[in-house]
């Protein structure tokens, strides 16, 4: 008899031969959050019927949204596209008392209070920065770290993603001395939002070994809006940069 593997993550859990398969929002996931799509049980199914159709999806389209609008939730602003207009500044919701733009306020609400519920508690630390406070950002690290060192670590005026409104770092009170580090991946509260910020439609932006494409060293801190569909997408095909995904440039600044 023909086999196949099914796998299945939306609904309910039942039985099927060979286990239980889990239908749906998984046993832990985060209330009002999106199931997660990768499978998770994979069980062998005798197969005398063609799948169903459920189990397909159309494909993405990619360019529903623009890339280069800075109201676009999909923008893609890196060391190779600088924000346009160079002075963008987007409308402006407070959440915990940090400027985001509209977009990302109620996801970004969402995602921290599913932390609080957990006892993880994170915190924004920044959320929208304008072209001169960038500015001041950049010029202080390049002070305390030199200009080469700083460009991995903070945008130049006009080519930060926290310029649109959509980006924003978290702390985490339990590991203060993780604060902007790498060792803030290896916290709870970040292995946590590497696992499940999609869940909210945001993405971890700067990932490791993807600097030579996003032009950053990793920055597990630094989450991104782009949207449930496109989180999720990103997840299930397991893609780590805007880059790769919409075929744009990145890399580091034009010499
Ligand atoms: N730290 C990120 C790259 C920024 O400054 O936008
Ligand atoms: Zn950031």
């Amino acid at each position: 008899m023909r086999k196949t593997l099914v796998a299945v993550s939306v609904g309910a859990c039942v039985v099927a031969i060979g286990g239980p398969v889990w239908l749906g929002r998984t046993p832990d996931a985060p209330v009002g959050a999106a199931a997660d799509p990768r499978p998770i049980h994979v069980t062998e199914v005798p197969q005398t019927a063609p799948p169903a159709a459920a189990t397909t999806r159309p494909p993405f389209d990619r360019g529903a949204r623009s890339t280069t609008d800075p109201t676009s939730i999909w923008v893609v602003v890196n060391k190779t596209h600088p924000i346009t207009p160079s002075d963008f500044r987007p409308e402006l919701d407070i959440v915990r008392g940090y400027q985001v733009a509209p977009p990302a306020a109620r996801p970004l609400g969402r995602l921290l209070d599913a932390s609080d519920r957990r006892g993880l508690g994170l915190k924004i630390a920044s959320a929208f920065r304008s072209y001169g406070y960038q500015q001041g950002v950049h010029a202080a690290t390049a002070a305390a770290r030199g200009e080469a060192e700083a460009d991995l670590r903070s945008a130049r005026a006009g080519y930060s993603e926290h310029q649109t409104g959509l980006a924003v770092d978290l702390i985490t009170p339990d590991d203060p001395g993780c604060d902007f580090e790498a060792c803030f991946a290896r916290t709870p509260a970040g292995r946590w939002l590497a696992r499940n910020a999609w869940r909210w439609g945001f993405v971890v932006r700067y990932q490791p070994d993807t600097t030579a494409i996003t032009g950053y060293q990793p920055e597990p801190w630094h989450l991104r809006y782009v949207g449930r569909p496109l989180a999720r997408e990103l997840r299930v095909t397991d893609v780590r940069t805007l880059e790769e995904f919409f075929g744009v440039a990145g890399g580091d600044y034009p010499s």
